[in-house]
């Protein structure tokens, strides 16, 4: 009994530890290419769909609306600047996201909005893209987001994100140096600088037979605090 109590102690605060960790920076641009409106064809009353994006929620979580589970609480970032779809495409949004992975599975809220003379602005729908996206320099293709079946307003739009500040990595969470001597790798591990060895203990310890101060490689025997 007293063992699992100290099991169960040791994974809490193992994961309090990891969770206290956790950290990152990076910047996700959403780029609206075009916008449909299969409902009003700004032909006839330009005022009438006159449209902009209130409020973008990035989320790793959220479900789909409507379904039992939804939950819309925006843990990553709630952007509400509006941006303009009526005065020339595309335009860019650029969300900022600080101490927080890159999560590569993420969904985004899109609320359209409607600029009308008549009453006060409509809420016309949300537009949700679920993506897996990696970092990368390139913007992703351009590809449709319409709410399916009855869906409104199609969003052409392409995303790029990239990490921020001297993060690096897949999940842009990798401080290469940070605390330790290594540099970060493509597949979100890391590899040691020279002289330094030890990936789970960040690179801390120092390889004593690395460089000029060991005499002979064949004799030498690394220990933590010199060589022999
Ligand atoms: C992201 O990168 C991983 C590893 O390189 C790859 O397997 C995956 O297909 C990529 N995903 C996308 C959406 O590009
Ligand atoms: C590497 O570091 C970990 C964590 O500090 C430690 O438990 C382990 O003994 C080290 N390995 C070696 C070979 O020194």
């Amino acid at each position: 009994m007293g063992t699992l109590w100290h099991n169960v102690v040791a994974v809490l605060v193992a994961a309090l530890l990891q969770s206290v960790a956790v950290t990152g920076n990076f910047q996700l641009e959403v780029q609206v290419v075009r916008v449909r409106d299969s409902v009003d064809d700004c032909g006839w009353w330009p005022e009438v769909c006159d449209l902009y994006i209130d409020e973008m929620c990035l989320d790793p979580q959220f479900e789909e609306p409507g379904s039992e589970e939804e939950d819309q609480d925006c843990s990553l970032i709630e952007y509400e600047n509006n941006l303009d779809l009526e005065s020339g495409l595309p335009k860019t949004r650029t969300l900022s996201v600080t101490n927080q992975p890159w999560p590569v599975d993420f969904h985004l809220r899109i609320e359209v909005m409607d600029i009308d003379t008549f009453n006060n602005d409509d809420h016309i729908e949300d537009v949700v893209v679920s993506e897996s996206l990696n970092t990368s320099s390139e913007f992703s293709e351009e590809m449709d987001y319409r709410n399916t079946p009855n869906g409104r307003i199609t969003l052409s739009m392409r995303f790029r994100v990239r990490c921020s500040g001297e993060y690096e990595g897949p999940h842009c969470d990798c401080l290469p140096h940070n605390d330790g001597h290594y540099s970060c790798r493509e597949d979100g591990g890391i590899s040691c600088l020279p002289g330094y060895t030890n990936t789970s203990n960040l690179c801390r310890q120092q390889d004593y037979c690395v460089g000029e101060v060991c005499p002979s490689e064949e004799t030498c025997v690394s220990n933590p605090t010199s060589y022999t």
